[in-house]
């Protein structure tokens, strides 16, 4: 048999700069959450495109993974004839090899969608809606952890009638495409755990405060309909200068826990930009607010997974959200436990103490 190659020995050392400092190599994000009978993850993207260590540093540190593009309509569907899975499956490919559960993200979202969709007659939507369901939820019937079936359903800053995210579905279905999505999905996928993921409900900003009460009677009022709805998911991009309470989120938080249903922080990450230029300094507080956060969401039982958006610096949206901006590269984002060079910083030893020191779920 064939001795290491160079490129072994190079990926090698590679993996060997990713062994966390301070904890000990076997406590990986993975392992700690494991210990409280959590799951751990983060977003992956681009499997084909991952250099050896990114893809090293997702199959060590990550229990579970979620698609942060691929089972987007926009990019299943390029045109109205085409679907694209080929992103998807590598992803799911690379979960299967490693040993790892997946999460879809995401059949039903009002934003993003392509311009072939925007312009097509409302019953045409419909049918397209129905097609695409059933056409994405076949292909990965009983090979997931769980669907978000609908992202963001809410999004009151529109001003359309009762605070829904405004978009083509809404248009052509009203609210009712929810209860629709859920019962089109269940009917197909007898496994995966049927999700609705919400945006900025861990915050007391008003977008918060307005989000908020509305979700909650969205799920009160699916399950009385009911609608197969099985978790709820709160995205957690936490925005340091925005009001937040995480005492009074965890209060909400375990009031769907009551309801029977299993909560999931979906896309954790901490926008950094408030806090000061320099990078130590700017890492401690961004492991702070993460220590923060989590110490209080995982105090409640109900809470059974937690999924940062991404592992590294170097491959998080809040970089496009930077440039687009036309900001400093001097100042670039630094919301993640991994750095741009796949190195643990601060963030990484604060989610592992929290995560492994959670009250354990059953
Ligand atoms: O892959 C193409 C590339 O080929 C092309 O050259 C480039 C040109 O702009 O675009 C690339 O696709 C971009 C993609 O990110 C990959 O970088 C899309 O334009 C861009 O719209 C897409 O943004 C994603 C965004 O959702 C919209 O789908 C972000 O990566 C993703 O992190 C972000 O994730 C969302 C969640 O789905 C919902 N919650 C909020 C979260 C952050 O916005």
């Amino acid at each position: 048999m064939a001795g290491p190659s160079r490129r072994d020995f190079v990926v090698g050392a590679g993996a060997a700069a990713l062994a966390p400092t301070g904890a000990s190599a076997a406590q990986t994000l993975g392992e700690q959450a494991a210990r409280s009978g959590l799951l751990f993850g983060a977003a992956i993207d681009n499997v084909p495109g991952l250099d050896p260590a990114m893809a090293r540093l997702f199959a060590r540190e990550t229990r579970i993974l979620v698609t942060e593009n691929a089972l987007k309509f926009d990019y299943l569907r390029p045109s109205a004839e085409r679907f694209e899975f080929a992103g998807a499956d590598a992803i799911a490919a690379f979960a299967a090899a490693n040993g790892q559960q997946l999460r879809g993200h995401t059949l039903v979202w009002n934003d993003n969608a392509p311009d072939w969709l925007k312009r097509r007659p409302r019953r045409e939507v419909e049918r397209i809606f129905d097609e695409h369901l059933d056409r994405v939820a076949e292909r990965y019937a009983g090979r997931l952890h769980s669907w978000d079936v609908v992202n963001e359903p809410f999004w009151p800053m529109q001003g359309k009638p009762g605070g829904f995210r405004d978009g083509p579905w809404f248009a052509a279905m009203g609210p009712s495409y929810i209860s629709r999505a859920f019962r089109r999905v269940a009917a197909i996928d007898k496994t995966a755990k049927l999700t609705l993921n919400e945006a900025f409900c861990e915050t007391n900003h008003e977008w918060g405060r307005g989000i908020r009460p509305r979700f909650r009677d969205l799920v009160s009022r699916l399950q009385d309909e009911g609608v197969p709805l099985h978790a709820v998911g709160f995205q957690s991009h936490l925005l340091p200068h925005w009001p937040y309470d995480d005492a009074d989120f965890a209060a909400y938080v375990a009031e769907f826990g009551a309801r029977g249903l299993e909560v999931y922080i979906t896309e954790l990450d901490v926008n950094d930009e408030v806090y000061p230029a320099s990078i130590p300094e700017r890492d401690r507080l961004v492991a702070r607010r993460y220590t923060d956060f989590l110490t209080a969401v995982l105090a409640v039982p109900a809470v059974k997974i937690v999924m940062t958006w991404q592992l590294s610096d170097r491959a998080s949206w809040w970089r496009d959200v930077h440039r687009r901006a036309g900001r400093p590269d001097a100042r670039l984002p630094r919301p993640l436990p991994f750095d741009d060079m796949l190195r643990p910083k601060a963030a990484y030893e604060a989610m592992g103490a929290a995560l492994g020191s959670a009250p354990l779920r059953r």
